[in-house]
């Protein structure tokens, strides 16, 4: 068998630990042949090819991002892509594509399935809102990072009397706030699932720095919104991918709390370095067991799937289920959030 393999939208870290398995097991115990497309889509879209053998694999398994280099560009919203990922895909003599991707990856995947071409979809997004699995590759180390930089963000904090504001990615869901912010222990968290109320923000931190503390930490998503006819005014502004212009929210959220209460307040975005760096030994070992997975899904004949975590085992769903699908924080996570707070 031939294996196409691509890495599609935003990268992560334990991206190269799944390319590396699909490799190792499909090449090294099946006698596979395995070629990679640079650049996630754009790469079959244009033909760029590169080898992958076990010689290409050597020492990546601790490397973040993706040695296969991504981008966002979904073939069926091309001119003629789809017809170009077939023609790119029967001129390399590929019997099956494996696509590590987030929902926008995904989806596009689904379409290529839908023309009759053998596709294996492998969840990855810092985000964790790929339905239909427990979690995804690169969640676990971002999740690390944000709850560091909470930690960090607190001792600052207390030495100033602060509100400190932290963003964190999340454009349609809180999975990263929630999880740093109980992990680090901040005050408030403002996630896409529960719209704010700016008044109650403020009610809350009034008390806290009258009766308790006076300083504070709210994490906020980046895709987190005030609920529908509160005080404040602001609207997100998504960009050409869905992507959301880093540090609006949080750079709103602080003005609005400086104005209103006179504390001193600031900001940090924490951005891309949540993406960036060593993935931690959870994503590296859930980036080969996914990897793993594809390859025997294959070889049991499967096509238009996704691997999946659910529990203790890994499993396989229909990719056409993971489409325009959003995997919201359950209402639990937002609890202890908040009882904590
Ligand atoms: O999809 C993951 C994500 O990290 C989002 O949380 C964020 O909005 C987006 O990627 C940023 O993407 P880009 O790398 O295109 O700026």
């Amino acid at each position: 068998m031939r294996i196409g393999l691509i890495t599609g939208g935003g990268d992560c870290p334990g991206l190269n630990a799944a390319i590396r398995a699909v490799v190792k097991h499909g090449h090294g115990t099946y006698g596979h042949s395995i070629i990679g497309f640079r650049n996630g889509w754009k790469g079959v879209i244009e033909g760029d090819v590169q080898p992958l053998t076990r010689e290409h694999i050597r020492n990546v398994l601790p490397v973040g991002g993706t040695m296969l280099g991504t981008a966002r560009m979904h073939p069926h919203r091309v001119d003629g892509g789809l017809d170009a990922v077939r023609a790119t895909l029967e001129a390399e003599r590929v019997d099956a594509l494996v696509v590590i991707g987030g929902d926008g990856t995904l989806d596009a995947a689904s379409k290529v399935a839908e023309t009759g071409i053998n596709v294996i979809g492998i969840p990855k997004t810092i985000d964790n809102d790929v339905v239909r699995t427990d979690t995804a590759i690169g969640f676990e180390t971002a999740v690390q990072v944000a709850t560091e930089a909470v930690d960090r963000i607190h001792t600052t904090a207390e030495s100033h009397n602060r509100v400190m504001v932290v963003e964190v990615m999340g454009r349609s869901t809180g999975w990263i706030a929630v999880n740093a912010a109980i992990a680090g222990g901040a005050e408030l968290v403002l996630a896409p699932e529960a719209p704010f109320d700016m008044d109650r923000v403020e009610r809350f931190l009034r008390h806290r720095h009258r009766a308790h503390a006076s300083f504070s930490i709210i994490v906020v998503a980046e895709g987190a919104v005030p609920a529908a006819g509160s005080s404040m005014d602001y609207t997100t502004e998504l960009g050409q991918f869905g992507e959301i212009v880093s540090g609006a929210v949080s750079s709103a959220v602080a003005h609005e709390i400086a104005e209103r209460t006179g504390f001193d307040t600031r900001v940090t975005v924490l951005g891309h370095v949540q993406r960036g760096g060593t993935p931690l030994p959870a994503d590296r070992i859930l980036g080969s067991r996914f990897g793993v997975a594809a390859v025997e899904a294959l070889q049991a004949g499967r096509s238009d799937v996704m691997t999946a975590l659910h529990g203790e085992s890994v499993d396989l769903v229909p990719i056409s289920e993971i489409a325009g699908q959003v995997k919201q924080v359950p209402e639990e996570l937002l609890r202890v959030a908040g009882a904590l707070a």
